[in-house]
């Protein structure tokens, strides 16, 4: 990995915070964006710290992203690919969700990734070379009840992949989905639900940042397009 630029979503925790622990681990150096910043204690060593570039900026305020992704880009030429780790979850009985809560979970799990990407992509082309990695869910392989919205976001964020991997296959851009089931994150923070406490009922968000160095490590002209990743048992337990 070394030598190489990847700009990591979703940076200040959970899945991200481990995908950028991991690059940085590699030897690569990163961009990192999220609303709050990016802070662990696998973060301290100057050697480490010297490869990490922190941007604090709200995703689902598109007028912030635009901002802030033409002047980091504008300063970037050197970007090998982005790994998409932004996002939320929001869950109930359908009818129950108002406008706005519809709006704000489109806008950071789905449209913001097709903005950021949007930004990328040329510059991607241009290198002919270059890697997307999206954090999709199982709940885009599968719905299931209370997460009508959510699913549908994670469902498009396939499709959103599947096309741009057909778009950029003459270009060399690989583009790679991994949908994982229950990550231990903050992600359950605000639900009244989470993993059962057993091991077996959820992913250490390392294993996610495993499969993502494995994705981005794939000897160019293979490209692991998905990888569904579950953990053993599915036991969820109301909080
Ligand atoms: N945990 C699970 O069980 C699970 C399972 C399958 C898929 N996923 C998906 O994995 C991704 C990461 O989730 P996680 O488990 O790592 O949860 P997490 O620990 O809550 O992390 C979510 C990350 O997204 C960032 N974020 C959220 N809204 C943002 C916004 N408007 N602008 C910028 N950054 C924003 C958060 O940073 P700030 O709050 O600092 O902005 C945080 O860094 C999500 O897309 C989620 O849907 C999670």
């Amino acid at each position: 990995m070394k030598e190489r630029h990847y700009l990591v979503t979703g940076a200040s925790s959970g899945i991200g915070l481990a995908v950028v622990e991991g690059l940085l681990g590699e030897g690569a150096e990163v961009t990192a964006i999220a609303r709050r910043s990016t802070e662990s204690a696998r973060l301290n060593g100057e050697s480490i710290r010297s490869r990490l570039t922190g941007i604090r900026c709200d995703l689902a305020n598109f007028s912030e992203l635009e901002t802030v992704m033409k002047e980091w880009l504008g300063s970037r030429i050197d970007l090998d690919g982005a790994v998409f780790c932004h996002g939320y979850g929001d869950f109930g009985n359908f009818e129950e969700f108002s406008v706005e809560r519809i709006v704000n979970l489109v806008n950071t799990n789905l449209l913001s990734h097709m903005l950021v990407a949007r930004h990328i992509i040329p510059h991607l082309k241009r290198r002919r070379n270059g890697d997307l990695v999206f954090i999709g869910s199982e709940s885009g392989v599968r719905g299931g009840k209370m997460g009508a919205v959510y699913s549908a976001t994670k469902y498009a964020i396939n499709g959103f992949a599947e096309s741009l991997r057909a778009e950029g296959t003459s270009s060399n851009l690989r583009v790679s989905v991994i949908n994982p089931g229950a990550v231990d994150s903050r992600f359950f923070d605000n639900l009244d639900f989470c993993p059962g406490d057993a091991r077996e009922n959820y992913i250490d968000p390392d294993d996610v940042s495993q499969m993502v160095s494995t994705v981005l490590k794939m000897p160019r002209g293979t490209v692991i397009d998905k990888v569904n990743l579950t953990p053993q048992k599915k036991v969820l337990r109301k909080k």
